[in-house]
């Protein structure tokens, strides 16, 4: 067919196959795959191809001049990096998912595709919330068109919290049900730990302010220390305990962050269910919108690949981050939000008092307060959500209750996110 592109696809793995599912077996319209690449070539793979497709050596497609476009679903670093490099300077368009890259190393790679005018597709690294890629981009092109984005962006920490909440299972559990079920890996750290998130939360932060700058590292806290306690006294409060990622545009800053939060359990992110990711845009109006999709899987990412695939194919611009602007990232301390705050203290009277003289202290004042009979001699939870505060207040004032006598651990502090407040 006129004008078809030749599409090699580098790396024939859990997306790669589905890509070659896609181009090969059901064929797109303006698509040709030409060449698959992938270190083993035994392996059985979902799809069978002629060997005449097959190749080890990455260099070879990318040095192909008959090839227009290279896809790179290897993940890593490298020799990722060197793939998409190289790609481009011999000419060729490129698509990847490849988030942890993107993440570490954009830069480099926007920076030379702004200087080639080259398109680079990467719907299929946030591949949660990829369809709303335009309206990410277009927040990069009128300034502080958002007021807030909240985002679950990790499939394995939903599916892990979700499961906590409906079964009463502590994280140990649940997270070897994550484990037995396929939704989180033998070494689930980059998951649980927040940093998938952090590099999603990267990768659109880059699209909404349009620069392809690195950006200087931002507070990230997972999910292992979230205990069935807090999600129950979360839950007895009307919250649902997340992994957020947030992105607030604030006077000319950023202010960006990975933790876990407390979301109304009625908000389009306190129902989100299993593996699933959420995200929820409120705009300079104060509307909100928002999207629930898969956040994995072999053809949610496939079909994210295609679409990039398809804008190039027919000639359209891809959404992408294309000026050097330096990123400033808003100071933590600054930020203002409402908290979940649970004590551990000693059952004797006149302890609440002592508390609250601290927070009156440091300006932060009470919106709720759970106390349960104490079920151990040493110490009793004591529950307590915050009025807005400001989060270097907050810090302080914790450290001060924590020396107390009367306090018998560090205090869990959860940051309670709500679209009012
Ligand atoms: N899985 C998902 O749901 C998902 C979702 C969104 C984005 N992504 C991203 O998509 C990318 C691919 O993920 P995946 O799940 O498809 O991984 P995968 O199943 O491990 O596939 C990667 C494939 O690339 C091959 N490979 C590794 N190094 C290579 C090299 N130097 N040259 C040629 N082939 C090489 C691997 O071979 P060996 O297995 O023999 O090492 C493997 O077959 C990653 O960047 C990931 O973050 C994945």
């Amino acid at each position: 067919m006129a004008g078809t592109k030749k599409v090699a696809v580098i790396g024939f793995g859990n997306i790669g196959s589905g890509v070659v599912e896609l181009l090969y077996q059901k064929g797109v319209a303006g698509l040709e795959l030409a060449r698959v690449v992938d270190i083993d070539l035994k392996k059985k793979r979902a799809v069978d191809l002629p060997a005449s497709y097959l190749t080890t050596d990455w260099r070879q497609v990318v040095n192909d001049p008959e090839i227009d476009i290279v896809v790179e679903l290897i993940g890593g670093i490298e020799p990722a990096r060197s793939i998409l490099l190289a790609a481009m300077q011999n000419g060729k368009d490129v698509v990847t998912a490849n988030k942890r890259l993107l993440a570490q190393a954009g830069h480099r790679v926007f920076q030379l595709a702004s200087t080639l005018n080259r398109r680079v597709g990467f719907r299929a690294s946030f591949v949660g919330c990829h369809s709303l890629i335009h309206e990410f981009r277009q927040a990069g092109t009128a300034a502080k068109k958002f007021r807030r984005i909240y985002a679950v962006l990790n499939g394995t920490s939903n599916y892990i919290l979700s499961t906590m909440t409906r079964e009463a299972k502590g994280f140990e559990e649940a997270l070897r049900e994550a484990q037995a079920k396929g939704y989180a890996e033998a070494d689930p750290s980059d998951d649980i730990d927040g940093i998938d998130t952090a590099n999603k939360i990267r990768i659109l932060l880059g699209l909404i302010s349009n620069s392809y700058q690195a950006v200087a590292p931002f507070p990230v806290e997972g999910i292992r220390a979230i205990t069935l306690q807090d999600i129950q006294y979360a839950t007895e409060l009307g919250y649902a305990v997340k992994l957020v990622g947030v992105i607030e545009p604030e006077e000319g800053v950023f202010n960006v962050a990975v933790h876990p939060s407390l979301v109304p359990q009625v908000s389009l992110l306190g129902s989100l269910q299993g593996a699933y990711n959420g995200i929820e845009l409120e705009d300079e109006y104060g509307i909100v919108s928002g999207l629930v999709a898969p956040g994995a899987g072999t053809y949610p990412t496939a079909d994210a690949v295609i679409k990039d695939l398809l804008d190039i194919a027919e000639g359209r611009a891809l959404p992408m981050p294309g000026s050097a602007q330096e990123l400033t990232l808003g100071s933590t301390e600054a930020v203002e939000r409402r908290y979940y705050l649970r004590f551990s203290v000693v059952d004797q009277a006149g302890v609440l008092a002592r508390i609250t003289d601290i927070f009156w202290k440091y300006h932060i004042s009470l919106a709720a307060v759970i106390q349960k009979e104490a079920v151990s001699r040493e110490f009793v939870p004591l529950v307590m959500t915050t009025h807005l505060a400001k989060e270097g207040n907050l810090q302080a004032a914790i450290e001060k209750v924590d020396k107390l006598d009367v306090v018998k651990a560090k205090t869990k502090i959860i940051r309670i996110l709500k679209a009012d407040t």
